[in-house]
């Protein structure tokens, strides 16, 4: 088999690009490692830039989004047992909107089959080759079988865990921080506290109150990096959670079922070089954030409109330069969205024990909650800045 373009991963990233080259009639396969119930369930982002979602309404699949999705003006602040709400949408009229991935995900893949374009699931790929500075062969295993795809380029869309990456040369540098705390995450049954997400700075450490629906709450705590979920049963989970968001102007948080949890560790990553040869990193497989900021998916996004200009203008007209300067395009903007989760992570949670520290943030947090200069900046980036280049089709 042969094609112009292999996909690797199902995802966020991969979905996208495989949606905008189909647009510009350039062929491509995805290859998913999971089967297709596996990957329509993966319960994970939750808040999409209004960026984002422009992006995809234009793609045509966002139908869903626009029924679904709760429109949010901006978040709250909760400290010093206050709330504060920080309202970013009277800065510039644009909003975040909360949608789960998961959803994403699975308009993204229902569009590809209706249209009949080529998505396979339980496809792993194990090796890719150049075998000409025309083509490279992409080895993967299908129902036990192992298989090849020629193709004129490899996007590696298949996250931090994924094969891509390790293909990168060792010279190609990693920046990496990794945080000394995790974030227990939980799906309940409960009313949120607040109408929009909150997060929660306590001198205990971070809780964050985000929601998937009228009654159904998605929130986390800080929690130490080396802890298990077996550590924490629901009272203990629930103690905690109140303890962190205790205010003297809202109810105490509401308890009920818990239906699912998950523990993610908390890293800032970014691959200096986000291409080889004919290989392309996008999303997770070349930049991981911290979750604080919801930026992840978002950047997933913004890369795939970069590549998919790029092999557009190349299909076009045979002109290289897009390909080649994918790094130097797409970069900045990565930068820009992990200074600001980092400096979310870094006001927010408690990383030592040391009151001086927490008087910094506290400080800090104040600003934010006091000055409109400072909630207008924040507002630019939360909300989504431009990507690096603008779709065209
Ligand atoms: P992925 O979604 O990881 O997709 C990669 C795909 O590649 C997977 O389907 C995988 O099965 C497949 N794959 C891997 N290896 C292979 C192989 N060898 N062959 C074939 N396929 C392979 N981001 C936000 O923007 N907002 C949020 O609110 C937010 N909250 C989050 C909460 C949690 C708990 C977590 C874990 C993440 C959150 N994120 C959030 C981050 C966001 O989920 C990721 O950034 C996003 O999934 C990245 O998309 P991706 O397509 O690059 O990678
Ligand atoms: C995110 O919200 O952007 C996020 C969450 C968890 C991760 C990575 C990114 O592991
Ligand atoms: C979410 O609702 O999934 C969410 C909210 C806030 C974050 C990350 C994720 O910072």
């Amino acid at each position: 088999m042969r094609c112009q373009v292999a996909i690797i991963g199902a995802g966020p990233a991969g979905l996208t690009l495989a949606t905008m080259l189909a647009k510009q009639g350039i062929d491509a396969v995805v290859l998913e490692a999971r089967p297709q119930e596996y990957v329509r369930a993966r319960v994970r982002a939750g808040v999409i830039e209004n960026t984002t979602v422009d992006i995809l309404t234009e793609l045509g699949v966002a139908a869903r989004l626009h029924q679904e999705a709760l429109v949010h003006n901006g978040f709250n602040l909760r400290f010093d047992r206050t709330t504060h709400r920080l309202d970013f949408h009277q800065f510039s009229g644009r909003h975040a909107y909360v949608y789960g991935q998961a959803e994403i995900v699975a308009d993204l893949i229902d569009a590809r089959i209706a249209a009949g374009l080529p998505l396979i699931f339980d496809a792993e790929v194990t090796g890719i080759s150049e075998i000409s500075s025309a083509a490279t062969e992409i080895t993967y295993v299908h129902n036990g079988q192992t298989t090849t795809l020629q193709a004129d380029f490899v996007a590696g869309c298949d996250g931090f865990h994924g094969i891509s990456r390790t293909l990168l040369p060792e010279s190609v540098r990693t920046f990496e921080r990794v945080y000394p705390f995790a974030w227990l995450g939980i799906l309940a049954r409960t009313t949120p506290v607040t109408e929009e997400g909150m997060y929660c700075a306590h001198p205990d450490g971070l809780s964050v109150h985000s929601m998937r629906g009228a009654n159904i709450t998605w929130q986390y705590l800080q929690v130490p990096a080396d802890t298990e979920v077996a550590d924490w049963p629901d009272e203990r989970i629930w103690a905690e959670l109140r303890h962190r968001s205790a205010s003297d102007d809202h109810p105490e948080l509401e308890t009920g079922e818990i239906f699912d949890r998950s523990l993610a560790p908390l890293r800032s990553v970014v691959t200096e070089r986000m291409q080889h040869g004919p290989m392309f990193l996008l999303g997770d497989a070349a930049h991981i954030v911290p979750p604080t900021g919801a930026k992840g998916l978002n950047l997933a996004v913004s890369d795939a409109c970069v590549l998919s200009n790029a092999l557009g203008r190349y299909y076009a007209s045979g002109d290289r330069a897009g390909l080649d300067s994918y790094t130097d395009t797409a970069l900045p903007r990565i930068w820009q969205a992990q200074n600001f989760s980092w400096t979310l992570t870094s006001v927010l949670h408690r990383f030592t024990d040391d009151p001086f520290d927490w008087e910094l943030r506290l400080a800090r947090l104040q600003r934010w909650a006091e000055s409109s200069n400072e909630q207008a900046a924040l507002g630019e980036v939360y909300l989504g800045l431009p990507f690096p280049t603008p779709w065209h089709p």
